[in-house]
C-alpha cells in the first residue's frame, strides 16, 4: 500500500518570524512530509513589514529545510488548507495562557471544516516570553533582539528603522 503523505500548514502574522517560530516550524518538519508555513494577510491589521518583505525572510530562513513551502493566503484558514490538500494545521503553545485563545480557535476550524485537525506543539522554554510584538518594541526602542530573531530579521528590522528615521 503506497504512503499517504500528511502535509500541515503552520499559520501566522509572522510579523517577524521569530527564533520561537522557527522551533515550532522545525519540529513541524520532522513530524510532517510538508509543511506549508502560511502568512495571513489580514486586511483589517496594519503589519510593520510587507507581504513580500515577511515572505523573504521566512523563505531565507527556512532555504535549509527541504519540506517546507512558504506562501501567503486571505480569506479562512480552512479553506485555504482544504485547497493545498492539507490535513493538519499546526499551532505553537507557549504558555497555558495561550491555550484558551487556541482552544476556541481550534473548535471553531473543526466546526468549519470536520476533515482538518489542529495539532498543538510545545514552544521550546527559551521563547516562552516571546511574540512578534515584543520584537516590535523592542527593537524600534533600540534594543537587543539578537537572541529572538534570525540574523536576517535582524538586519530587516535596522533597514525599516532606518527608513523611518
Ligand atoms: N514563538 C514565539 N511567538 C509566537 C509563537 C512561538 N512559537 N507562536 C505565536 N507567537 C506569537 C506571534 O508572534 C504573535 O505575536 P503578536 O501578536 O505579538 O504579533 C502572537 O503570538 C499571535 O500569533 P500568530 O501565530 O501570529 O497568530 P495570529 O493570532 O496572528 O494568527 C491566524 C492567527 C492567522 C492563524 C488566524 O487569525 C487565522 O486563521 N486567520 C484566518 C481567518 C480565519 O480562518 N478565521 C477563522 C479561524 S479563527
Amino acid at each position: 500500500m503506497e504512503k499517504k503523505l500528511i502535509t500541515a500548514i503552520y499559520p501566522g502574522s509572522f510579523d517577524p518570524i521569530t527564533l520561537g517560530h522557527l522551533d515550532i516550524l522545525k519540529r513541524a518538519s520532522t513530524l510532517f512530509d510538508k509543511v506549508i508555513i502560511a502568512i495571513a494577510i489580514n486586511s483589517e491589521k496594519k503589519p510593520l513589514f510587507s507581504k513580500k518583505t515577511r515572505l523573504k525572510m521566512i523563505k531565507d530562513v527556512t532555504s535549509n529545510i527541504p519540506n517546507i513551502e512558504v506562501d501567503n493566503f486571505t480569506g479562512l484558514l480552512v479553506d485555504y488548507a482544504k485547497n493545498k490538500n492539507a490535513e493538519v494545521i499546526i499551532r505553537g503553545i507557549r504558555a497555558l495562557s495561550d491555550y484558551e485563545y487556541e482552544f476556541n480557535m481550534a473548535l471553531i476550524n473543526r466546526s468549519l471544516e470536520e476533515s482538518i485537525t489542529t495539532t498543538f506543539l510545545v514552544a521550546h522554554q527559551n521563547y516562552t516570553h516571546l511574540s512578534s510584538s515584543l520584537v516590535r518594541e523592542v527593537a524600534g526602542l533600540g534594543g537587543d533582539v539578537s537572541n529572538l530573531v534570525p540574523k536576517n530579521v535582524i538586519e530587516e528590522l535596522k533597514r525599516k528603522l532606518d527608513a523611518n528615521d
